[in-house]
């Protein structure tokens, strides 16, 4: 069977861990040159490692995602490297502060938005740059339940999360004629690093975690990166705009 991305260039945000580390393996082994793009030096050298030793192509780059500057350098020399932009997945992103609105500093606030939000939006806009030269591309965010729902003791997360589908929405139908498609993901529980941190945190939080998802079981990353795969492919070729649940039914009840 064709690989699903053979012969594009993805640059993955996040891809040191989690659903960003297992998006970058999926897209290499369906095809794709990645440029792994994470805070962490350490993660990025194994997620390109395990990726080389599976015969994949993949090179990594540390940038901080909230600083404009340094996600512009990384996308220019992920084009000077590869010689093109097709496809991006922006999974960098931190759960932030988890306290009731009125105990959240502004500061705990402002380091969430700093991440989440406007990294996003520097990544999407320099993305859409690379790509609309070209007349195609396809960009995914991830957002998540909090990005429909409000949630309670996660005020911060909750807003950004919401302001990743007011981006994703507007740079669709901005580029709608471009050839370039952004969506969105949203996942429910999905078993990484960043839930398990919120599930060490006390019982009653990971019962309520493992509630969460009707299909009984927390969703697995690999599972988050089929949904980005398909929607960077060319099969998701009339799709734009949408924020897909990836979520076990989570949103559904
Ligand atoms: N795991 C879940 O249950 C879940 C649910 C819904 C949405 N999400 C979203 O999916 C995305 C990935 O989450 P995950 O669970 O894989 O988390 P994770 O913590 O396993 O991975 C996040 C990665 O982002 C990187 N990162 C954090 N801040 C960064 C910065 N400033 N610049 C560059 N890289 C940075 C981290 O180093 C880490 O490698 C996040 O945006 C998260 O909000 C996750």
């Amino acid at each position: 069977m064709a690989k699903m991305v053979s012969g594009k260039v993805a640059l993955v945000t996040g891809g040191g861990s989690g659903i960003g580390r297992e998006t970058a393996s999926l897209f290499a082994s369906e095809g794709a040159r990645v440029w792994v793009v994470d805070c962490s030096q350490e993660s990025i050298e194994e997620t390109v490692t395990s990726i080389g030793k599976r015969g994949g192509i993949a090179q990594g780059a540390c940038v901080d995602v909230s600083d404009e500057a340094e996600v512009e350098a990384t996308i220019e020399n992920c084009i000077r490297a590869y010689g093109q932009l097709d496809c991006a997945v922006n999974s960098a992103g931190i759960s932030g502060p988890q306290a009731l609105l009125k105990d959240l500093t502004l500061e705990e606030f402002s380091r969430a938005v700093a991440i989440n939000l406007n990294g996003t939006f520097v990544c999407m806009k320099h993305e859409i740059r690379a790509m609309e030269s070209t007349g195609h591309g396809a960009i995914v965010n991830l957002s998540s339940g909090a990005g429909w729902i409000g949630t309670p003791g996660l005020g911060a997360y909750c807003a950004t999360k919401h302001g990743v589908l007011g981006l994703t929405k507007t740079a669709a139908l901005e580029m709608a004629r471009s050839g370039v498609r952004v969506n969105a993901i949203c996942p429910g529980s999905i078993d990484t690093p960043m839930l398990q941190a919120s599930m060490a945190q006390g019982e009653a939080i990971s019962a309520m975690i493992r509630s969460s998802m009707p299909i009984g079981r927390l969703g697995e990353a690999s599972e988050v990166a089929e949904a980005a795969l398909w929607l960077c492919s060319d099969r998701a070729s009339l799709v734009t705009g949408i924020s897909m649940a990836v979520d076990g039914g989570a949103v559904s009840r």
